[in-house]
């Protein structure tokens, strides 16, 4: 494999999503390989505390990477090397032959989170082709069957989110809500890719600046109520499900397979809209798992699925087109 070649294709790699946008890989050329780590700066130590969503992002990069050189002609494999002191996930590698893989570095370009309305959820036959890609790993995808119970507890994890000064403090740093943010362009979450207005966008940064004075006055309340609820924008939500007993390493591999449910849903039109909070709340996370008869430690993402009415606003990458380096 050329290295030299792969660097050349990085900007397009860096289109994987990751929790936040925070974009957490680094990728460090050596002679005989690449490694693929992470960067302190980049963790979610108060929203991710288990550093599931990092796992996650990491194989989701991996995964993007492998497709991205594939479509390039490059012969290229990851080998997994997962170490949480090294902040290392693996390598990636020349190979006798091309990833084999469906997907193309143009469906990694055009692939979006899309937090907007959905004309429908997905049919039968998109749960089963997303079902069948995880079940190659050992996992499964299942719908959650309960919109009602569904309902209440998206309310209970926006309002357990919104109680934590630490997981506001930490989505406060990476929220982008006006185009004057020096990052609106590099990382994180802009205004326009969560779908708010103007108004909407002054009105949430007014409330987080006042967040540690109004916390104890009821604005976690207030502003779990406020974010509504995107389930009244159509779809059905989804489950990633890992095998029992997973530990790090196979997190990371999930995380490959989240990209490829995503890739899959992409190639059918429609679109994911994760809701996390679901699993990172304790008590919603455990009831979630009972509802779906499966331990909750089993539980990987969760997301609103569907076809999108619109296109979704682009989000910003550290690393643009042009191939930039990374800051
Ligand atoms: C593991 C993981 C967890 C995520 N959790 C959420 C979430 O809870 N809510 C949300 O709106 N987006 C979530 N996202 C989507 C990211 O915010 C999105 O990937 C990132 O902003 C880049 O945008 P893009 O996917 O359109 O490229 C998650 C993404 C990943 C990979």
């Amino acid at each position: 494999m050329r290295l030299a070649t792969f660097r050349e294709l990085e900007p397009l790699c860096w289109r994987a999503p990751s929790a936040h946008n925070t974009q957490p890989w680094r990728l460090d050329h050596r002679p005989e390989a690449i490694l693929v780590g992470w960067d302190r700066a980049y963790e979610l130590p108060a929203a991710d505390p288990s550093g599931r969503d990092l796992r996650l992002s990491l194989g989701a990069f991996v995964e993007t990477c492998l497709i991205v050189a594939a479509d390039a002609g490059l012969r290229m494999t990851f080998v997994g090397d997962h170490c949480r002191a090294d902040r290392r996930v693996g390598w990636l590698r020349a190979a006798p032959h091309r990833y084999d893989t469906p997907f193309s570095a143009a469906q990694v370009l055009t692939r979006r989170t899309h937090r907007g309305r959905f004309s429908a959820g997905p049919d039968a036959e998109a749960l089963a082709a997303v079902d069948a890609v995880a079940r190659i790993a050992g996992g499964t995808v299942r719908a959650v069957p309960d919109a009602t119970l569904l309902a209440r507890l998206l309310r209970d994890a926006d309002r357990w989110t919104y109680a934590d000064a630490a997981v506001v403090g930490e989505l406060r740093s990476w929220l982008r809500l006006t185009p004057a943010h020096p990052d609106y362009h590099t990382d994180g979450l802009t205004d326009r890719c969560l779908g708010l207005s103007g108004r909407e966008a002054t009105a949430l940064r007014a409330a987080l600046a006042a967040y540690p004075v109004l916390r104890r006055l009821g604005l976690p309340r207030l502003l779990a109520a406020a974010s509504g609820s995107p389930l009244a924008l159509g779809g059905a939500a989804l489950v990633l499900v890992g095998p029992p007993g997973m530990d790090d390493a196979s997190q990371v591999e999930f995380g490959r397979v989240l990209a490829r449910t995503w890739l899959t849903l992409h190639a059918a039109g429609l679109a994911a809209h994760p809701l996390s909070q679901l699993i990172d709340a304790p008590a919603t996370r455990a009831a979630l798992g009972s509802l779906l008869g499966v331990a909750p430690q089993r539980l990987l993402h969760v997301a609103r699925v569907g076809r999108p009415v619109g296109p979704a606003p682009p989000s910003a990458r550290r690393v643009d087109g042009l191939g930039q380096r990374p800051r």
